[in-house]
């Protein structure tokens, strides 16, 4: 097993996309209120006091949409700043982004992941449930102030949805041909819409790659990064293709994480809430950082186990949370 190093940590559950496979336009959810949410002291108090003893260096910072939380920017600094982080990334839709994108590198973040699953206005309207003017452009213009900025590497996520976007996997993984962008196709998983996803909603990596090496070839590469994606590149290009294959292969051996929701949850897995800690309760209970850190340390022991025993891809559990409440 991997050393878990890596701590995704979710700083809000709003989402402003709605996107069919993660919070469908209607699904009723019961936000956190803002008096449950972390603080930006708490978040730092645990990260430095627990995670960082137990020998976590790598953070990344999620949502629901992250750009939407109030004093992120200063979250970031903080902690940029702490020696232990090695690596400090953010995953975003991007909508927010073109604004941000310098105040977040002055504050020292170093990655970004952005989703983006078509480029084609009408589709990408479409998969993230808008129906007003077109967000597209928007969303583009904040990918664009990303790089522009000197994010690098700079991940673009695709979630491919048969029917939906699969016919644009070539034009997308073109993007990295001319432009050092890293774009990563994620195999749909049935978490939060399961009326969508139907008898098989998804498309197997190794077709998608085979396509891919049909019209230019592909070659196995690497780019820096702390999750589960395969990567690979079409010969001479600038960027990469990363593969996210969680339904159709097991990547629990190699998991190197666990998450913290954004009410202060520690759960070891994205599809499993076996263990999981109810961080904030005991924080503001009082009890003292070091007992925190001999749980977190207990449920860290404990996570293979649950990784194997109960994986199931989503497709047979009952889920309580979506992926924009655990993060991605
Ligand atoms: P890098 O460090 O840049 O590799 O990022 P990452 O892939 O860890 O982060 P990102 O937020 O971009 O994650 C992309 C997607 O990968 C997630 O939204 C999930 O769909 C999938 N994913 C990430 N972690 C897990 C995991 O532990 N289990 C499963 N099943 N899927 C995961
Ligand atoms: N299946 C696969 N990926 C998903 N994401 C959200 N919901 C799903 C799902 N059901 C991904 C988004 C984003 C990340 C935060 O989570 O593409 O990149
Ligand atoms: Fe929002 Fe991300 Fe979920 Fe889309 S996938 S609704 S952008 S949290």
């Amino acid at each position: 097993m991997p050393k878990i190093d890596y701590l995704r940590i979710s700083l809000i559950d709003k989402c402003n996309f709605r996107c069919q496979y993660c919070m469908p336009e209607g699904t009723k959810l019961d936000y956190v209120l803002n008096q449950e949410l972390l603080t930006n002291q708490e978040i730092l108090a645990l990260v430095q006091d627990v995670f960082i003893p137990l020998g976590f260096t790598k953070f990344r910072l999620t949502g629901g949409e992250p750009l939407l939380r109030p004093g992120l920017v200063d979250l970031v600094r903080d902690l940029a700043r702490l020696k232990a982080t090695e690596d400090l990334a953010l995953t975003t839709n991007g909508f927010l982004l073109a604004d941000l994108a310098q105040p977040l590198m002055d504050a020292g973040l170093k990655r970004i992941n952005i989703s983006l699953d078509s480029l084609n206005p009408a589709t990408f309207d479409q998969i993230i449930g808008n129906r007003g003017r077109s967000r597209w452009q928007q969303t583009w213009s904040g990918i664009l102030a990303a790089h522009r900025v000197g994010f690098d590497p700079l991940k673009l996520n695709v979630v491919v949805i048969p029917g939906v976007n699969d016919t644009e996997v070539l034009d997308l993984a073109a993007l990295s041909i001319e432009r050092n962008w890293h774009i990563r196709f994620i195999e749909f998983m049935p978490i939060g819409n399961p009326e969508l996803f139907g008898d098989k909603a998804w498309i197997d990596s190794v077709e998608l790659r085979r396509l891919i090496r049909q019209k230019w070839g592909l070659v196995e590469s690497n780019i820096k990064g702390n999750g589960p994606a395969d990567v690979f590149q079409i010969p001479d290009a600038k960027g990469t293709l990363g593969f996210i294959s969680q339904m159709s292969e097991c990547f629990c051996d190699r998991c190197n994480r666990v998450r913290l929701s954004a009410d202060g949850w520690l759960r070891p897995c994205l599809l499993n809430e076996t263990g999981q800690i109810d961080l904030k309760t005991a924080l503001r209970s009082g009890v003292d950082t070091a007992d925190l850190q001999r749980q977190v340390g207990q449920l860290l022991l404990l996570k293979p186990e649950i990784n194997f025993k109960e994986r199931d891809s989503g497709t047979s559990g009952t889920y309580t949370r979506t992926m924009s409440q655990i993060g991605g």
